[in-house]
């Protein structure tokens, strides 16, 4: 976070504009080896290598700078350069982006990329860049599935009366209204200890955070609804990316990249290990669980939050890409 104005060092004649360094500092929410700590790395190491070492970067992780909201207002301000963030708290900022947070949409991990690579895609990074924020690349967070640490959920009827935390996102927190809990929107890094006192019940989160997060000590099943694609954004502060030359900004664009596919390897990795993480630290795996009731009830209560202000066109499309 440290910028060292690159005119100060030449009228200084301490060094050319070319040889100044900049740290940049990459927000995220989680730990340093979670996918999100690989990708952040990622960043930091590409932007490093293209660079020739003008940038340098370190990782700010575990939510040191706060909730993902509360890292989106640092990009705002320029108080910090990048942050890698999930679409929770985004929509807040920029609603037409509540599209890809719309339960049961999408089908599987290759549909949800194909979308985010796509035309859709850079439609929707183009429009968060409109709102005082740069949007660089689509990352991932994953699937999401509910944990909890009162019984095994394999129904809706399962879920009734269950006070579940959610990101703070008014599409998730209809869906699960619609499915029967009792949702309580909390920033992530309040978390843990709300689960440990049981100010809440259970949550939702992919095997990515659930393993990341050591979820085990504080919740005792994991049902694996896959009811939303999470997906996660490589955003920047229009402060540092505006005072930039052609070519930095283009290493902050491949930089991006790399730690989106660096992220997506690590969420395959955790997808085909990590539920025997899950099992080897004591979690009730639930399976067998029938998606179609929760679809429906889910779709019923939250598609609105967004057809209300933008109609069905978008949802129409993304379910059209193959
Ligand atoms: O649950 C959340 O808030 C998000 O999934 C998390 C864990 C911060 C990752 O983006």
């Amino acid at each position: 976070m440290k910028h060292f104005a690159l005119g100060a060092f030449a009228a200084l004649g301490l060094a050319t504009a070319a040889e100044a360094q900049q740290n940049i500092v990459v927000g995220h929410a989680l730990s340093p080896t979670s996918h999100y700590g690989v990708g952040a790395q990622a960043f930091i190491d590409t932007l490093t290598e293209l660079s020739g070492g003008a940038f340098t970067g370190e990782q700010a992780p575990a939510g040191q700078l706060g909730g993902e909201r509360d890292m989106i207002e640092g990009l705002q301000i320029g108080s910090l350069d990048v942050v890698i963030t999930s679409t929770g708290p985004l929509g807040n900022f920029v609603p037409q982006v509540y599209a890809l947070d719309l339960p049961f949409l999408f089908r599987d991990y290759d549909h949800a990329r194909t979308v985010l690579d796509g035309e859709i895609g850079q439609e929707l990074l183009d429009e968060i860049s409109k709102n005082n924020l740069v949007a660089l690349a689509w990352s991932e967070n994953g699937f999401r599935h509910v944990t909890n640490s009162q019984r095994a959920v394999r129904t809706p009827e399962d879920l009734a009366g269950l006070k579940l935390r959610t990101m703070e996102n008014k599409v998730h927190m209809a869906a699960f209204e619609g499915m029967g809990a009792a949702p309580t929107p909390m920033a992530f890094p309040e978390l843990f200890s709300a689960l440990q006192q049981g100010v809440v019940d259970g949550q939702e989160n992919p095997v990515t955070v659930i393993t990341a997060s050591k979820f085990w000590e504080v919740q005792k099943y994991v049902s694996l609804t896959g009811h939303v694609y999470s997906p996660a954004a490589v955003l920047a502060s229009p402060v540092l990316l505006d005072g930039l030359t052609d070519e930095q900004r283009g290493w902050f664009d491949e930089a991006a990249k790399a730690s989106a596919a660096a992220t997506r390897a690590e969420v395959n990795r955790l997808e085909e290990a990590g539920v025997a993480l899950l099992r080897e630290n004591g979690m009730e795996v639930i399976t067998d669980i029938d998606k179609a009731p929760f679809a429906a009830l889910a779709e019923q209560a939250s598609y609105s939050v967004y057809t209300d202000q933008y109609g069905g066109e978008m949802i129409e499309r993304i379910k059209a890409v193959e």
